[in-house]
């Protein structure tokens, strides 16, 4: 039966890869890479340069495809992700069906770890569950940003014995709640920090373990404009930008 090696990559940089993860990236027969856009071609460019420099004297098949498109601006959230779920595991389904026989191991690489806000698993569920295509899979943890960011700025996340959050720049809309604690925020398109504590302390990175990572940590309240300035510079310079912080509560 065909089998899946679904493998965390990390944040940018090849060396992220884990030995486990070599391990099974050596023994594929076809790379899936899905293209989310143009503007992030870079990041196809980090799986490719993985997989020639990983998989040596091996022929092996990397088969790129245009994610779907998303609904950016849906009148039903959930509606619009069941859409685009949907839309990609039929992609995925004819990916698998039309480039990997029977008896081969395909590769999904996903960015950062799967485990955190990405959607390959689920849709691969899916895909099963659509019954057309049969197969196996495991799935190989890779280093997340948010790991990327604590030791890029050799940081614990939390303070001794506290817990850790780990939400959307759009549920930090309702607040931090009351508890102490730390806070990582990602997927924050237009980082505002309103109605936050200036006494808080951030620490935000960009395009970590990349060569254009970008670092800044400091007191909220002081350092606030110097991140959203430092952003805007970096996003108009490459086109895109992915980047994530840590809120972290004053000291009792
Ligand atoms: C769709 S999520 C994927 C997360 C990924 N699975 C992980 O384990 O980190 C994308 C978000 O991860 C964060 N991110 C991923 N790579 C990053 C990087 N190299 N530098 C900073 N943030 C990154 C950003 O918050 C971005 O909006």
């Amino acid at each position: 039966m065909r089998h899946i090696h679904v493998i965390g990559i990390g944040t940018g940089n090849p060396e992220h890869l884990t030995i486990q993860g070599l391990q099974a990236l050596k023994a594929t027969d076809a790379v899936f890479a899905l293209d989310k856009g143009d503007a992030k071609a870079g990041l196809i460019g980090v799986r490719r340069q993985i997989c020639d420099r990983y998989i040596e004297g091996r022929p092996y098949r990397f088969v790129e495809a245009a994610d779907p498109e998303r609904d950016r601006r849906p009148a039903d959230y959930g509606v619009a992700v069941d859409d685009w779920h949907a839309a990609r595991a039929a992609l995925y389904e004819a990916l698998i069906a039309e480039h990997l026989r029977e008896d081969e191991r395909g590769a999904f690489l996903v960015w950062g770890d799967p485990s955190l806000y990405d959607s390959t698993l689920r849709i691969l569920e899916r895909v099963l569950a659509r019954g057309r295509v049969g197969f196996t899979y495991d799935v190989i943890p890779g280093i997340t940003s948010v790991q990327a960011l604590a030791a890029a700025h050799r940081i614990p996340l939390h303070r001794i014995g506290e817990p850790v959050r780990i939400t959307t720049g759009r549920r930090l809309r309702d607040g931090l709640g009351q508890e102490p604690g730390a806070t990582v925020v990602m997927l924050d398109g237009d980082p505002r920090f309103e109605g936050l504590d200036p006494d808080l302390t951030i620490h935000w990175g960009a395009y970590l373990g990349t060569p254009d990572e970008l670092l800044v940590a400091g007191r909220l309240g002081d350092v606030a404009e110097e991140i959203r300035r430092v952003r805007a510079e970096a996003r108009a310079r490459h086109g895109w930008i992915m980047d994530i912080y840590l809120l972290l509560k004053p000291a009792p």
